[in-house]
């Protein structure tokens, strides 16, 4: 029997006993029966409404990661021919889906090869965001050097400094702490020690392209590297403007520090796979990683791509997980759906009229509860006002029970060179798989949402 046979009512939503609370807020008070597509299945928990059940429209993603939606049949074929077929080797032994996989995306005219080409860059494939982030700044760290005598490279240690960006997010991991920007994320925690091969972190606002300069003037000599979001995503899906990112990484490579972009979110979500391109193309990178949307929402997974310089001590980042056969299997039958039915192209289509909706029938109409709108592809954000940011909980409601899904991000909060504050930014990132009129409804819905949240207020 399905799960939803077997719930089919109130009576036991075991999970909210006993899985870890995350978030520190009243829960909502919903439950998820199935899926179809972007239309979701919920049922009221609690109130006078418990046992209700109704169609929400999703336009999260579950965190930015289903970019195909619910039930994909191209997934569930790939998964269950690689269940029966594909095994299980482990990356001590060659793997014709591995090695199809990597050929598809690495190997001449592969999806990734103009950027990545093989004979410059070599990947590993690990369970999550946060681990590939976590992968990367061990490559990172272990420039320093020679990973046979674990002895410095000469003229090495002096490069201690890791920079990141206000309002930075890459994960939940250990390692990642010091990248995190806010205190709120890493007090108590582990610091890193200044001592030799340790680093320090640095933060800078994300877009300003002075404030950057003015840092690499000052610093250039002791940058061991620059990790950055393309697109601010926790900070409140801040987009730079064309130019930075090509600046930032001509500042990095001046200054020979490695560049890591964290394409964990954004890749396959702006319209294009990589986030780090402008009207020039590719915009070059020592490390990139990948998540979220690698998986087709069918398994948590990320890869890294690193120049093949960079490396690790052996056996040092071995992981049970390393680009699996099933994995491989999952990810090329994916990219080649949506390589195959043109969902990068339409979504930038697509995402460009949602962004026009949000911006005419979301924040104009309702000036009270948002500051702005903004994003690209079907990564976008509605940035929320003071008062709003105040009642998230209850926006959260009003949202689900007008029948549309969307996320928070906490949003970059205070940031320096007397940038504005940015306060938390409500996600609207729906699958690739969205229609034109599918936005067209997500943003009426979201306008719904919003008028009964003010209704509530008055
Ligand atoms: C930019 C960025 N990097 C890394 C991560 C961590 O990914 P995961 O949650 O899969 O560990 C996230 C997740 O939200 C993210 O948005």
């Amino acid at each position: 029997m399905s799960a939803a046979g077997v719930l089919g009512s109130t009576r036991s939503w075991f999970d909210r006993d006993v899985q870890f609370d995350h978030y520190g807020a009243d829960p909502l008070p919903f439950g998820c029966t199935g899926a179809r597509g972007i239309v979701q299945q919920f049922v009221e928990l609690a109130g006078g409404q418990a046992g209700r059940s109704f169609d929400v429209l999703d336009a999260s993603g579950g965190y930015g990661s289903a970019c195909l939606g619910a039930g994909s049949e191209v997934i569930a074929e790939a998964l269950a021919t690689a269940v029966r077929q594909a095994g299980y080797v482990t990356d001590e032994i060659a793997s014709a889906e591995r090695s199809l996989l990597l050929e598809r995306l690495f190997g001449p005219g592969g999806l990734f090869a103009d950027r990545f080409p093989a004979a410059d860059y070599r990947v590993s494939g690990r369970n999550s965001g946060s681990e590939g982030m976590e992968l990367a700044l061990r490559l990172v760290l272990e420039s320093r050097f020679d990973r046979r005598l674990l002895r410095a490279v000469p003229g090495a240690e002096q490069r201690d400094i890791v920079l990141g960006f206000e309002g930075a997010w890459h994960g939940w991991s250990g390692g990642l702490l010091p990248l995190l920007n806010r205190r709120h994320y890493r007090v108590g925690l582990p610091a890193v020690a200044p001592e030799q091969f340790g680093f320090s972190t640095d933060h800078i606002p994300f877009g300003d392209v002075e404030a950057a300069q003015e840092w690499f003037d000052r610093n250039g000599d002791r940058v061991l590297a620059v990790m950055v979001e393309p697109v601010q995503g926790d900070a409140g899906i801040l987009v730079p403007e064309q130019g930075y990112l090509r600046r930032l990484a001509a500042l990095a490579e001046q200054s020979g520090a490695l560049l890591v972009a964290d394409e964990v979110l954004t890749f396959a979500k702006t319209g294009r796979f990589f986030a780090m391109s402008d009207d020039e193309g590719p915009i070059p990178t020592d490390i990139t990683v990948i998540g979220k949307s690698l998986g087709m929402g069918a398994l948590s997974t990320s890869m890294v791509i690193a120049r093949r310089e960079l490396g690790v001590r052996p056996t040092g980042t071995v992981s049970t997980s390393d680009l699996r056969p099933l994995t491989c299997a999952v990810i090329r039958a994916g990219l080649d759906h949506v390589v195959g039915e043109g969902l990068l192209e339409r979504s930038a289509e697509v995402g460009a009229q949602l962004g026009r909706l949000l911006r005419e029938r979301v924040v104009a109409p309702f000036p009270d509860l948002y500051r702005e709108a903004r994003g690209v592809g079907l990564l976008h954000g509605i940035e929320l006002t003071e008062p709003t940011a105040a009642r998230i909980g209850e926006l959260r409601n009003c949202m689900i029970r007008n029948g549309v899904y969307v996320e928070f991000m906490s949003g970059a909060g205070r940031r320096s060179h007397g940038l504005r504050y940015v306060y938390p930014t409500m996600r609207v990132a729906p699958p690739l798989v969205v229609s034109a009129d599918d936005v067209e409804t997500i943003a009426a819905r979201l306008a719904a949402g919003s008028q009964a949240l003010r209704e509530l207020a008055a």
